[in-house]
């Protein structure tokens, strides 16, 4: 496994193609088939077989085979030694924490996430689990510091975060989680293995919602978790039995397959997401009428400096900004948009946008700005960066006017 924090981005192409794919013994396919079977042909004597094992193949909630395979990819992107692949990305946070923790255990967490991440552990696991967490502000190691208790098992942080950009120092959280003796569990959905890869600056387990940027093409659902050193891997390994067999989050074998397919092309997808944000993001930061831009490629991003140095060939295709005016405003900015589509997720070909009310439950978490014109949540998408310029510009004359 390497240990480099910067991963060779000619190597993870190599592996982004080939990792996880064989020639198919049964048909001489140079392409693993898709395998749509629940059951696995059972040895001659069963009598040895755990019924919530993983290691023969059985049954497809125990591990089927286009499940295993993408594992192998994701373990061979992420450099982990470990990887189990999930139904969703939710699957899969909730699958860490329910392997990790037990009642009275309690998690740091930044507070930017993604919601569901803040349900979770705001809501859910405190009322059903009785597992209690602190919702940090994880882009500064001391409020992680001091937000840390004896019963901390976890600390879970995610960056870039989802909605704000805001960047999490992996290398010095993971340090700080190891000296109280608790695990580091980041969601890396925004940076992918091609920007970041958190096993290599110490995190235990990474997680990502493979329904993003992974697949790429917004159209499976799937999640990942994976681990390195003893600790990450022993977590994975709980995840497996505990989350994907006996609760039953398992991903389907034709999600799997997309993903498998969707993700040989995620190191050269990254770049032009990258290369596109970073082109509307200076064009939306230069526009009178554009209220404010979060971007980590932006000199005026809080942690811009940061994610220069830990974010590897650019700075993600997430931007959150809001049009300057009130909510009717960005309502219609988002409606006067011909080539961006309003729709949720994230990380798919097309680009994606999202208005988010500056009123939302979690804005008291977020920048003053998101506060007071709410968000905008772009998905950078893979078109001609010119027409996305393009219909940023024509939909901010018909909200605003001429700029
Ligand atoms: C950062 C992040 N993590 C996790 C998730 C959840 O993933 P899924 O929708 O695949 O369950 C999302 C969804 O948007 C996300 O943005």
């Amino acid at each position: 496994m390497s240990t480099s924090p910067r991963p060779d981005l000619r190597r993870l192409a190599t592996l982004a193609i080939h990792a996880g794919n064989a020639v198919d013994a049964g048909s001489g396919a140079i392409r693993r088939p898709l395998v749509m079977a629940n059951s696995y042909a059972l040895p001659d004597d069963p009598s040895e077989i755990s019924w919530s094992g993983t290691g023969t193949p059985l049954y497809t909630r125990n591990g089927g085979a286009n499940q295993k395979w993408l594992e192998e990819k994701l373990a061979a992107l992420e450099g982990g030694a470990a990887a189990v692949a999930l139904a969703s990305g939710m699957a899969a946070i909730h699958a860490v924490l329910f392997a990790a923790l037990r009642s009275g255990d309690h998690v740091v967490c930044s507070d930017n996430t993604y919601v569901g991440t803040y349900r979770l552990l705001t809501e859910l696991l405190p009322a059903k689990y009785g597992i209690t967490a602190t919702l940090v502000d994880s882009s500064d190691p001391a409020a992680v510091a001091a937000a840390v208790r004896p019963e901390t098992r976890l600390v879970h942080v995610e960056t870039p975060a989802n909605p704000t950009t805001r960047i999490t120092d992996v290398a010095a959280v993971a340090e700080l989680a190891h000296a109280a003796g608790a695990l580091l569990s980041v969601d890396a959905t925004f940076a992918t293995p091609v920007l970041q890869r958190p096993l290599a600056l110490g995190a235990d387990v990474v997680v990502h919602s493979l329904t993003k940027y992974i697949n790429g093409h917004g159209d499976a659902m799937g999640g990942a978790v994976i681990g390195s050193g003893d600790a990450g891997t022993a977590l994975v390994e709980a995840v497996r039995t505990e989350a994907m067999v006996n609760v039953g989050g398992a991903i389907s074998p034709f999600n799997a397959w997309l993903i498998m397919r969707g993700s040989v092309t995620l190191p050269m997808r990254m770049r032009t997401h990258c290369a596109n944000a970073q082109a509307v993001a200076e064009f939306l930061d230069q526009d009178p009428r554009v209220a404010y831009v979060a971007y980590p490629g932006l000199a005026s991003h809080p942690q811009h400096t940061l994610a220069a140095r830990t974010l590897d060939g650019g700075f993600g295709g997430m931007v959150a900004f809001a049009v300057a005016g009130d909510s009717d405003t960005q309502n219609r900015f988002v409606a006067a948009l011909r080539v961006i589509t309003s729709a949720v997720s994230l990380g798919h070909d097309e680009s994606l946008i999202v208005h988010v009310s500056g009123d939302d439950e979690r804005a008291r978490f977020y920048p003053e700005e998101f506060r007071r014109y709410g968000h905008l949540r772009f998905s950078v998408g893979l078109e001609d960066p010119r027409d996305l310029v393009a219909d940023l510009d024509q939909a901010l004359t018909v909200a605003v006017g001429p700029a």
